[in-house]
């Protein structure tokens, strides 16, 4: 066993392959501060190859799900440390959009309250985004005077419409979660007591397929977004072969098998047995 997740700014909680990620700030409505961050970046890290963990799920503690970046710790305390500062940017981007986006295994953003600013990179940077009808989003940073920046801007267009991505950024206008389904920034908005449900049963459906394909999936989706389609045909098909070889129960050959020579399932409505 490797050592355990024990963090001050972070909780986690490994469930019959489900991590539930809490990010514990709740007296500062789970601002990221520099800590949590470099905590985080350790999270994600090892969670990419732990064995226990086939879903990452990302929440946060108390009535906020992340107010964005902390203010004071984050902004004002590090403007005239330049070092600290680029360490602090660094680490930010790093668990978020550099490993989150396009991590190995399935990621839900389990939004159990206010979602604001940066809070938003991770927001999108996760696979599916499942919120109480309860919960807050927006995008105030035009409220205080700077821009969505960090990488902010460049996946709001990445995930939503050019009309509303604008319009919220510009307006600096909160909105509510049904809104948040409306525009596709989520999924789903669901009534608070029913969203740690909705997202296990989420979760469990994944951990029945096959998670070479899903990490296959899930990456050449993502990375085909910014190539052309040349590129990304060849892409694609070089992560086609690389599946094969990375998946050691054959899902390919036992799938067409089952629904083949056994007739014991119809891939339209399921996932093959795996190692049959
Ligand atoms: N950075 C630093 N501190 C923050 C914070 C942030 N992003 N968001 C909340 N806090 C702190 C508050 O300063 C307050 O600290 P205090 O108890 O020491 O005074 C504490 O968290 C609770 O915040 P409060 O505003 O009293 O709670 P609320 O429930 O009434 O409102 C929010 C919650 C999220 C609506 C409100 O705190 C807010 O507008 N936060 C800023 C959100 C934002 O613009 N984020 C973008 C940053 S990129």
């Amino acid at each position: 066993m490797g050592k355990p997740y024990k963090y001050e700014t972070v909780l986690v909680d490994i469930d019959d392959g489900i991590a539930w990620v809490t990010l514990n700030r709740p007296e500062k409505r789970n601002a990221m501060s520099p800590q949590l961050n470099h905590e985080m970046c350790d999270v994600v890290a090892r969670m990419e190859t732990d064995p226990d963990v086939r879903v990452l799920v990302l929440t946060g503690a108390g009535e906020s799900w992340c107010a964005g970046m902390d203010l004071e710790l984050f902004f004002r305390d590090l403007d005239d440390k330049p070092a600290e500062r680029a360490v602090a940017i660094w680490e930010t981007n790093e668990w978020r959009w550099n490993r989150l986006y396009t991590y190995p295994k399935p990621t839900i953003a389990m939004v159990n309250g206010y979602c604001f600013g940066g809070g938003f990179t991770q927001l999108i940077a996760c696979d599916f985004a499942i919120a109480s009808e309860t919960a807050t989003f927006g995008l105030s940073e035009v409220n205080w005077g700077i821009i969505p920046a960090g990488i902010v801007s460049k996946a709001l267009i990445d995930c939503l419409s050019y009309r509303d991505g604008l319009y919220l950024a510009l307006t600096g206008k909160s909105f509510s979660a049904k809104k948040a389904e409306e525009i596709r920034l989520i999924n789903k908005a669901v009534p608070a007591a029913d969203l740690r449900r909705e997202v296990e049963t989420l979760a469990r459906d994944l951990i029945k397929l096959n998670p070479e394909a899903l990490r296959g999936t899930k990456q050449a989706f993502k990375n085909v977004r910014g190539m052309g389609d040349v590129q990304a045909a060849d892409y694609l098909a070089a992560k086609y072969s690389e599946l094969k070889f990375r998946d050691k129960d054959d899902g390919y050959s036992k799938g067409i098998g089952q629904f083949i020579d056994d007739k014991t399932y119809k891939p339209a409505f399921g996932a093959y047995k795996p190692g049959k």
